[in-house]
């Protein structure tokens, strides 16, 4: 049988005492105001997703290849929940050749919206702090390169967003850092950027100060708690909007990224989800 050398125990004992933040799971500490975590028995009923009747979560209707059901875009992989989940479940968002919104031939696309967000509504006002998780399905890879615009903030005139978070190759830019997510401010300025893990959760919040235009980055990667890796930033958040996360790839090869451009046949890819919620930080307070 294998025993541990005395070494690897105290080492073991000391790296234990040296790394506090390793606090596997956590309660949410602030009010929540919009809470996009899907309850376990919603992964056995994914129909709950299709109807304003039954889904009290999310938008039913938006935003979405034409064709599709929210219930057959979703998928329930059987990984460990992320820190926010508690007794939630995480859920992927997957896109498809069918993945074509409206008239929008360039873009693959399918996003969630917070059912009860509105342009003039409280996920824009005051200190709202923007939490999800993300992880990588090996069998459903995302093709780092094209560009790809997963979470957002839009604004209700749908001519800019406030708030980005990308990956893979951005169009016009440096195909070196198309492994890494990358948040942007509504003018493309790089607000953080980190390199995609394969395997482990990766924990994002993002806190939005509507009153002092100003945008503060919180990360860690697996169970460890949340720190702040940027800002406060000066960004300018004014416009109002919505809230989305999901999946929106762009086409290679055209300067017309919405209706044209290239994408390849036979897509089947996704971005797993885990502890969706957007919480109130009006008095500072930042679930970690
Ligand atoms: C889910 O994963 C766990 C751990 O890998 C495994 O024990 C369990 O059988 C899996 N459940 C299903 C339904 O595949
Ligand atoms: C990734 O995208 C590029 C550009 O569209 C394409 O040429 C390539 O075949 C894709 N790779 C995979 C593995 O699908």
């Amino acid at each position: 049988m294998h025993r541990p050398s005395v070494a690897a125990v105290l080492l073991a004992a000391s790296s234990t005492l040296a790394a506090p933040t390793l606090d596997k799971r956590a309660d949410i500490k602030c009010p929540i105001v919009f809470d996009g975590r899907i309850p376990a028995s919603w992964a056995t009923t994914p129909s709950n997703f299709d109807t304003y009747a039954t889904n009290t979560i999310y938008n039913p209707d938006y935003v979405k290849g034409n064709d599709l059901k929210w219930s057959t875009i979703l998928k329930f992989p059987n990984v460990t929940a992320s820190r926010f989940d508690g007794d939630n479940v995480p859920v992927e968002v997957t896109i498809s050749d069918q993945s074509i919104f409206q008239q929008q031939k360039g873009f693959r696309r399918a996003g969630l919206q917070f059912l009860k967000d509105a342009a003039d509504g409280p996920g824009q006002t005051d200190v709202k702090t923007l939490h999800f998780s993300v992880k990588q399905d090996p069998a459903r890879p995302l093709n780092l390169t094209h560009e790809y615009l997963n979470v957002w903030h839009e604004t209700a005139d749908y001519s800019a967003d406030q708030i980005m978070f990308q990956t893979g190759q951005l169009i016009g830019k440096s195909a070196s850092d198309k492994s890494n997510f990358k948040i942007l401010d509504r003018n493309g300025q790089s607000l953080y950027s980190v390199a995609m893990d394969k395997n482990a959760w990766q924990n994002f919040a993002i806190k939005l100060d509507y009153t002092k235009n100003q945008v503060q980055i919180y990360y860690s990667a697996g169970d460890a708690a949340l720190k702040s890796v940027a800002g406060p930033t000066s960004a300018t958040l004014s416009g109002g909007g919505q809230f989305q996360m999901g999946i929106l790839k762009k086409p290679t090869g055209t300067s017309d990224v919405v209706n044209s451009g290239y994408q390849e046949s036979n897509l089947n890819e996704g971005q797993i989800y885990g502890g969706i919620f957007l919480e109130d930080s009006a008095d500072g307070c930042v679930s970690l």
